[in-house]
């Protein structure tokens, strides 16, 4: 992908390319300051290797991931299809990434040079290839190399790429994740937040048993919305853009009637009034995927604009 190129140029040169523009707002989300609340969702620097350029983007926080605790190489291509007219994306890529400890080292290489209050979540998923009755233990082992060099955590259980992911979302089976995961926390004696991601189509009597036994538990808070499920080509995967926008902020509405925790959203923010609109109702930090691929380099830049303009957000002034 050519933003992929170019998003890893020089600071220097892309300082000079946006030297107008003003990333700052300062935000305050999961008992931290964010340099500002917007993100760039999970599944764009899948493997750390362009995160430390992105505040010069016009980014608050990126998330980086879905990481699995072996290295894999994802389903085979073609795998990410365009829908300009749409402005869809359609992935089928099934979690590629190069493994936890290799990812590891690079964000251990590269964070000290982040600027200050930008925000790094590390997103964690099952590999391929373990069972799904033993998915737990490799989100204990994605939380064990992670949870000391992320500045929060999100438990990938909603992508649709691989198969019987979503399964785990429901309250009996996302709960013994969970538990694994927040026992590696305390073990650790760290405090980082634990977030769950799910799928837009998750809701209901379902959404609401996970949500009651997911607070009690003591999570931190939930990104919503993963891509939803469909087809492309007779080809199974997941629709991002403009065709997730409606489902995504129908879900946003549901999962915060339910609950008083903090919401990351995420989904069809193709537009800097769709992204304020995400705080009216509820958000927490939004992010961002296929908004940046369609609408350019200058998005972020300009939601951080429009959220200032409109003054939708919690922020509190200066960086
Ligand atoms: C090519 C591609 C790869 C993705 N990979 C991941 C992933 O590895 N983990 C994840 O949690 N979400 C992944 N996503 C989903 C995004 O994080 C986001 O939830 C979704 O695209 C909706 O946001 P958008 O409409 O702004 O694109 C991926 C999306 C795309 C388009």
């Amino acid at each position: 992908m050519v933003l992929k190129l170019i998003a890893g140029s020089p600071s220097w040169m892309l300082r000079q390319v946006f030297k107008n523009a003003d990333d700052r707002l300062l935000t305050k989300a999961l008992g931290m300051d964010f340099r500002n609340p917007i993100g760039l969702a999970a599944g764009f620097d899948k493997n750390a290797t362009i995160f430390q350029n992105l505040a010069d983007w016009g980014f608050g926080f990126a998330e980086l991931g879905t990481i699995t605790p072996l290295p894999q190489s994802g389903n085979p291509k073609p795998r990410l299809f365009r829908d300009v007219e749409r402005q869809c994306l359609f992935n089928r890529m099934g979690f590629n990434n190069d493994g936890a400890q290799i990812v590891a080292r690079r964000i251990e290489a590269k964070r000290h040079k982040l600027p200050k209050n930008f925000r790094l979540g590390v997103n964690i998923g099952k590999n391929a290839k373990t069972e799904i009755q033993n998915a737990a233990e490799d989100y204990r082992k994605g939380a064990e190399v992670f949870l000391e060099l992320c500045d929060y955590l999100v438990l990938n259980v909603s992508s649709p790429n691989t198969p019987a992911l979503r399964f785990l979302q429901t309250r009996d089976e996302i709960l013994k994740i969970v538990e694994v995961v927040l026992n590696q926390r305390i073990r650790k004696s760290l405090s980082c937040p634990i977030l769950i991601k799910f799928a837009p189509e998750f809701r209901g009597e379902e959404l609401k048993q996970s949500l009651s036994a997911l607070e009690s538990l003591g999570v931190d808070g939930f990104v919503i919305s993963n891509t939803r499920a469909g087809t492309h080509r007779d080809l199974a995967g997941g629709w991002s853009g403009g065709c997730l926008s409606e489902i995504s902020r129908e879900a946003l509405i549901e999962l915060k009637s339910q609950t008083g925790l903090p919401a990351i959203s995420v989904g069809g923010i193709m537009t800097s009034e769709e992204g304020c609109r995400r705080f009216n109702l509820g958000a927490d930090l939004i992010q961002i995927y296929s908004g940046w691929v369609f609408k350019g380099p200058g998005f972020p830049f300009e939601i951080v604009k429009a959220l200032r303009t409109m003054n939708v957000h919690k922020s509190q002034e200066g960086v």
